[in-house]
């Protein structure tokens, strides 16, 4: 399996996660179900984008520079990262609410943004052996990762 495609199928799921707190989100009572909906978020998101930042901007760093996105690329990461973090310090329940939902409309922007530019560009660049090389790294990563 090719690096993007692997990336792209957990894309999907987080997709299927975005839509369950958006829904979720406004029905929550209190600050402690906001904050524990949001660590997961802020867990599962981590690993996803460490993944990203050690097996995608090495290969990728030459073009990422051409196209002046190699520090946005990092910094969306960072931005999500220390956003749901963050949201742990809220002490009222709209505010936090509110936090919970923007980190998820920027991760989908986010997303968006990989699969129309970033997987694309991969999938150019890179050629396909080095793709499957790095989808076999992601796959020794993730069965590490569940031991
Ligand atoms: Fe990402
Ligand atoms: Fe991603």
């Amino acid at each position: 399996m090719k690096i993007t495609e692997a990336l792209f199928a957990e894309h999907l799921v987080f997709h299927n996660m975005f839509d369950h707190i958006e829904a979720r989100a406004p029905k929550l009572k209190t600050l402690a179900e906001v904050k524990s909906l949001a660590a997961l978020m802020e867990s599962l998101l981590k690993s996803h984008s460490d993944t990203e930042d050690e097996l995608f901007i090495g290969p990728l760093e030459h073009c990422f520079e051409q196209l002046g996105q190699r520090d946005a690329f990092l910094e969306e990461h960072q931005e999500i990262d220390a956003s749901l973090r963050n949201l742990q310090q809220a002490k009222q329940l709209e505010k936090a609410r509110q936090l919970l939902l923007a980190a998820v409309a920027y991760s989908r922007k986010h997303f968006d943004k990989e699969e129309r530019i970033v997987f694309p560009l991969a999938e150019r660049v890179l050629n396909s052996k080095t793709l499957t090389a790095l989808g076999q790294t992601w796959i020794e990563q993730r069965t590490r990762a569940a031991l």
